[in-house]
């Protein structure tokens, strides 16, 4: 990957334990909180182990396919953890809004997470609407923007050659 030259580049974890999560095998024989552990433990275990990113991708992914029902834990402490290891490195997150075209009540990471990442001094932020076809891209941007901004985030970033470039979010609103 060193010899091409991205944009940027997204970190997206989509398996754990070595089972795809949009299969649900991760959920069988393990509770819901269980299975949300071992998700944020992986995901920790893999932003220490690579680094060659730019940004985290929709950090809680886990909650797309459990839907029906999600944990009651917040997994903060874990989280934080991760947020400790990205934000001195200089990576961001990503706020994911295909959440809502899933059947979340919000764009993925959630709300509490977001305000978490701006608690522990997270500054870098991208949107992504993880569009599968035209009419999607840019989904629920403006809302998206709106909610940055009330949980008090100044900017929002994009890249060019991984080089980020930050533009007030008071401006696009
Ligand atoms: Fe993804």
């Amino acid at each position: 990957m060193n010899e091409e030259t991205f944009d940027f580049v997204i970190c997206s974890m989509h398996t754990t334990d070595k089972k795809g999560l949009h299969s649900g095998d991760l959920f069988k024989d393990r509770t819901i909180d269980e299975a949300y552990k071992i998700y944020y433990e992986e995901l920790l275990e893999c932003v220490k182990s690579f680094k060659q990113f730019n940004i985290l991708g929709h950090l809680d992914l886990v909650k797309r396919y459990t839907i029906d029902k999600q944990s009651e834990n917040n997994f903060h402490e874990l989280i934080s953890e991760i947020f400790k290891e990205i934000i001195p490195n200089g990576k961001g997150i990503e706020l994911n809004t295909s959440g809502v075209r899933y059947g979340l009540p919000n764009g993925m990471p959630s709300n509490d997470i977001l305000k978490l990442y701006k608690e522990l001094g997270g500054e870098i932020i991208t949107l992504g609407s993880d569009a599968h076809r035209e009419s999607e891209l840019a989904f629920e941007f403006c809302e998206s923007l709106e909610l940055l901004d009330t949980i008090g985030f100044k900017y929002i970033t994009t890249f060019e050659q991984q080089e980020p470039s930050f533009h007030l979010i008071e401006e696009l609103i």
